[in-house]
């Protein structure tokens, strides 16, 4: 991916010059980290993501020919679609786009055809909800375009049903929650039952503490058969305990002494500890002790690493490194299989942890990290 300036004045520009017009306005939808709660989305359960300042861009106007044209400054590439290609298992990047007005369609909006051009510095591949950042920018521009009156909770609903029904990734709605509904300085503890949603503040700063972001640059090539294989063994397990979701497993105990199968075993009691462990997340923030987290951060990802088996050698090494450098609850964060850690740092040393990091992955073989220091920003909205 192309790196591009990603403010709006540029991207503003980068419209008129493709096509010779102002645009009617600029949207954004950020990327995110999840802190804690991984997946439990598709189990009914609890998360605790909050939104990054990178984020896509859209620059969009109406067009009149009935036609979408999207354009990726960072792919350059541009894409034409009309409404009778809007045919679920589209292939390439525009599938996220055409996602979105296909589910808008579909839930029966009515929609005009629009230019659209976007640049993002979401790092891609990464576990950081680049899609679902397009997808809910791409929604905020048609919603306005259109004057759409969506609410937050049914955009991301929306935004969802792109990604399950038309691109075909069978995710929950984690993702999509975090672009819309998140707010700066604070983490969205979303239980994905109910719908409810509370702004809880994170204000690392009053700890004395940053976020470190670190991206292991490893993907693997199974992350989308291996994330259907676990939700379908928590569907699974489910069904054999009788309950409508791993949510509502009360007690842990008789409902692992119930089931036969080691790994289902092993997958159940993840997601079960993972739920306690967001929820008593959310007090240790409401209680503003963020320093405390680090034992619920540590405990995640060894539940990730050892129940779930979702880590790759990457993701432990960057982890074990990052912990024994004095960061806080270390942990990969997103679906896994490669992909970012995330840390608490004392403020001051994030440099420092990610260049150890860095150093033992030279000294493991391993290709070169990337790093960043997360800021709790804003969900979706209009920018100009
Ligand atoms: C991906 C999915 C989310 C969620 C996480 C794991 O990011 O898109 O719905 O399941 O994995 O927590």
């Amino acid at each position: 991916m192309r790196r591009v300036s990603n403010d709006a004045a540029a991207l503003a520009g980068a419209f008129r010059a493709r096509t010779g017009q102002q645009p009617a306005g600029v949207w954004a939808a950020p990327g995110r980290v999840n802190l804690i709660g991984e997946h439990t989305d598709y189990n009914d359960g609890y998360v605790m993501p909050f939104a990054l300042a990178q984020r896509v861009l859209i620059a969009a106007a109406p067009r009149h020919d009935g036609s979408w044209s999207v354009t990726s400054l960072n792919n350059h590439s541009t894409e034409v679609f009309r409404a009778a290609d809007l045919q679920p298992g589209m292939a390439g990047w525009q599938a996220y786009v055409a996602g979105v007005v296909w589910a808008l369609q579909e839930a029966g909006h009515r929609l005009g055809g629009a230019d659209l051009v976007l640049s993002s510095d979401v790092p891609t591949g990464a576990g950081l909800s680049s899609s679902a950042a397009l997808e809910c920018a791409v929604l905020a521009a048609l919603a306005d375009l259109n004057d759409l009156d969506i609410a937050g909770l049914e955009r991301a609903k929306l935004a969802r049903r792109a990604e399950n029904a038309f691109v075909g990734a069978p995710t929950g709605l984690m993702d999509q929650a975090a672009a819309t509904l998140c707010t700066a300085g604070h983490a969205l503890f979303f239980d994905c039952r109910t719908d409810d949603a509370e702004q809880v503040r994170f204000d690392t700063a009053s700890a004395s503490l940053e976020i470190l972001v670190l991206d292991t640059k490893t993907s693997h090539a199974l992350v989308d058969s291996e994330y259907a294989a676990r939700r379908a063994s928590c569907e699974e397990a489910a069904r054999i305990l009788g309950v409508a979701a791993l949510r509502d497993v009360t007690d842990l105990d008789s409902a692992l002494e119930r089931l036969p199968d080691p790994v289902i075993r092993r997958r159940v009691r993840h997601v079960v500890t993972e739920n306690a462990r967001v929820l008593e997340a959310v007090d240790v923030l409401r209680a503003g002790r963020i320093a405390d987290l680090a034992p619920l951060l540590d405990a995640s990802h060894a539940s990730m690493r050892d129940d779930f088996e979702i880590t790759v050698p990457q993701v432990d090494l960057a982890v074990e490194v990052a912990q024994a450098c004095g960061a806080l609850g270390p942990r990969m964060t997103g679906g896994g299989f490669g992909g970012c850690i995330i840390a608490l740092v004392p403020a001051g040393d994030v440099e420092r942890v990610a260049a150890e990091i860095a150093r033992s992955f030279v000294d493991a073989g391993y290709g070169a990290p990337a790093h960043f220091t997360a800021v709790p920003s804003a969900g979706a909205g209009r920018l100009q």
